[in-house]
């Protein structure tokens, strides 16, 4: 965390509302390192929460009122409490800002619903770039969820939070993501990964090598309908399970109940598209257990492989890359030094992850970035990422 951060939060939320905060949180972004669209299907993630985050102070005042002040964007928003629900306008009518949604989700779920005894205030500030696939807001989800429940006296543990803010985020702000982004703000350690199980939600640590070094080169692409393309994703992923159900009988929650070798079996006859997406989840979870695996052995060859076959198989199976991801991954293969790199979140833009030894990162930066300039006319900002402690109150 930026440590200047919380003090200029601090600052900012009493010069504004004319109170100082009474309880303040910080949530870190993350990024996917393996596992692409395996968490709504109950599958296995790898993730790192990183070193930059969102940092939200909150205090109450009287009225049943939520006024959020976003500092970077120098925008205000207002609600009235409780909170309504999705939809719900500000007092004027008009509807509430993109980020402001995300609150609004936050404090509609927190279990004795925010408002009862009067209103808040809540500002937020941080260093994530936006749209970058490092997931800003599940950062500022979690940031306001914690912060809130320590203003409400709730104790709500680690995994109703996670959903709570899931369900923000699904319901409010319309994109249907799964808990990926929530648990690895949550779960994130210093110099470790975590390996995510979303059948059971179980999180663990996983070191990772001080010989590596995660590097994120942002494309700068921001697909206009990058949340539908994401909402389709998933839906194909929910027909394959529901295919699946019919032909085996028996009741399948999502692809994780079907084994691999059920899937070969029925593959043939889904159709061919569902297929595709869903061959991608199955072989995501396989690569996983293989990576933790091979992690454990310090076989970061093996290791960085699996980052190049995940990227393949996003782009061929999948079909959530784009020319500039594909560009950037095909640049970092030919590079001897580099240990993997793949797309990492969603995808149809946003960034690659790139693993490689510390001491050859400056020299891949400036190759990449060179490239991608050549290629497309415009730079390509790449940042060194710290794998770091998760979501916590300051
Ligand atoms: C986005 C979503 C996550 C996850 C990834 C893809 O980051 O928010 O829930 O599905 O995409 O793995």
């Amino acid at each position: 965390m930026n440590p200047r951060l919380p003090d200029a939060v601090c600052r900012q939320h009493s010069a504004h509302f004319g109170r100082p905060p009474q309880c303040m949180a910080y949530a870190p972004g993350r990024v996917e390192i393996l596992g692409n669209h395996t968490d709504y299907n109950g599958g296995l993630a790898l993730a790192a929460a990183i070193d930059a985050g969102i940092c939200a102070a909150v205090s109450r005042q009287p009225a049943p009122r939520a006024n959020f002040l976003a500092m970077d964007l120098d925008e205000t928003a207002e609600l009235a409490l409780p909170a309504a629900g999705p939809g719900q306008t500000d007092p004027a009518g008009n509807p509430l800002p993109h980020w402001a949604r995300y609150i609004a989700g936050v404090a509609h779920g927190l279990p004795a619903g925010v408002g009862a005894q009067g209103g808040f205030d809540i500002s937020f500030s941080g260093d994530i770039p936006r749209g970058a696939g490092l997931s800003s807001s599940a950062a500022l989800a979690v940031a306001s969820a914690l912060a809130l429940a320590a203003l409400t006296d709730e104790k709500i543990p680690p995994l109703d939070l996670a959903r709570l803010c899931q369900r923000a985020e699904n319901e409010f702000a319309g994109a249907r993501c799964g808990l990926l982004d929530q648990l690895s703000s949550l779960f994130g350690a210093v110099n470790a990964l975590a390996a995510i199980d979303f059948q059971t939600l179980a999180a663990r640590s996983i070191p990772l090598p001080g010989a590596v070094v995660c590097l994120i080169a942002d494309t700068g692409v921001r697909h206009a309908l990058a949340e539908s393309a994401y909402n389709d994703r998933r839906h194909q992923c929910e027909a394959a399970a529901r295919f699946c159900a019919g032909a085996l009988g028996r009741p399948i929650k999502n692809l994780r109940d079907v084994t691999p070798a059920e899937f070969e079996r029925l593959a043939p006859l889904m159709d061919a598209a569902a297929a595709r997406r869903a061959r991608h989840v199955f072989e995501e979870n396989q690569r996983v257990q293989a990576a933790i695996a091979a992690l454990e052995r310090g076989a970061l060859a093996d290791f960085g492989q699996l980052m190049f076959a995940s990227h393949q198989s996003s782009r061929d199976n999948f079909e959530n890359s784009c020319p500039e991801l594909d560009h950037l991954v095909e640049q970092a293969r030919q590079l001897p030094e580099v240990i993997g790199a793949r797309l990492s979140g969603g995808g149809f833009g946003g960034s690659v992850v790139v693993t490689a030894p510390p001491d050859a990162a400056p020299e891949i930066t400036a190759t990449l970035q060179n490239s991608f300039q050549n290629r497309f006319q415009r730079p390509c900002p790449v940042r060194a990422i710290k794998p770091s402690a998760g979501a916590r109150l300051l």
